[in-house]
């Protein structure tokens, strides 16, 4: 299965992610983990990116474009992939498109994971991550299990207020026009992001099926 992931900020993308690849047996490639793990090793890369992820901005197409073609052509991708954060724009999608035609494949599905703005913000501001494990926590609706895990958390530089509002501003500029060029193929489907991850997770589920 190749599948693309999605959403507007804080949407629930990694969380669902983390969840359906065990059970897909694919690859998680997400370009926000990606750019991030960059920034942290201080790479040319990182160096590039950091800047426009801080401020809440898309960080250039060439960029982002040749490090996930670079990733999707590892062995490990050959079966199959998640693609969460990528793509964002057209550019970006119609890059993808043509390096899955050289290599006589197709995206079988993107799922469109969608929440109102007024929930988004509350959900990035109260994120936090574990840098040792990578999962994804919220001090309210997911808190941490213990007092050492929440000593180890970590608050992404771009989960302020400002940061996601600007972050939903490209959002709607840039990402949301990926809607009906995917809906025009046929491979997209919307799921519902309000509620449990429990209950996000058995509509995408229901959605991977139809
Ligand atoms: P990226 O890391 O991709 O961020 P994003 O798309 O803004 O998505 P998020 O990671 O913020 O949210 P998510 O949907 O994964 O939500 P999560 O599961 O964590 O990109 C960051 C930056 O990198 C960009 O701004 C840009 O600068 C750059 N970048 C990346 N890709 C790029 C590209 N292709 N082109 C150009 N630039 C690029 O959940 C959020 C919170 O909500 C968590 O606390 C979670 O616990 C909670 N939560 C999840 N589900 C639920 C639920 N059902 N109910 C209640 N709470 C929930």
């Amino acid at each position: 299965m190749r599948m693309i992931l999605i959403g507007p900020p804080g949407a629930g993308k990694g969380t669902q992610a983390a969840r359906l690849v065990d059970k897909l047996q694919i690859p998680h490639i997400s370009s926000g983990d990606m750019l991030r793990a960059a920034v942290k090793e201080g790479t040319k890369l990182g160096l590039e990116a950091d800047g426009y992820m801080k401020a809440g901005k898309l960080v250039p197409d060439d960029v982002v474009i040749g490090m996930i073609l670079e990733r999707i052509a590892k062995p490990d991708a050959a079966g199959g992939f998640m693609l969460d954060g990528f793509p964002r724009t057209i550019p970006q999608a119609e890059a993808l498109e043509g390096a899955m035609a050289k290599a006589g494949v197709t995206i079988d599905r993107v799922l469109l994971i969608e929440v109102p703005d007024e929930l988004l913000v509350e959900r990035g501001v109260g994120r936090r991550n574990d840098p040792l494990t990578g999962k994804i926590y919220h001090l309210k609706f997911d808190p941490p299990p213990s007092q050492d895990v929440a000593e180890r958390l970590v608050h992404r530089k771009d989960d302020t207020a400002e940061a996601i509002t600007e972050r939903l501003k490209y959002y709607g500029s840039w990402t949301s026009p990926l809607i009906p060029f995917y809906d025009a193929k046929g491979v997209l489907r919307r799921v519902d992001g309000v509620g449990t991850p429990d209950e996000v997770t058995a509509r995408i589920t229901t959605a991977l099926a139809s």
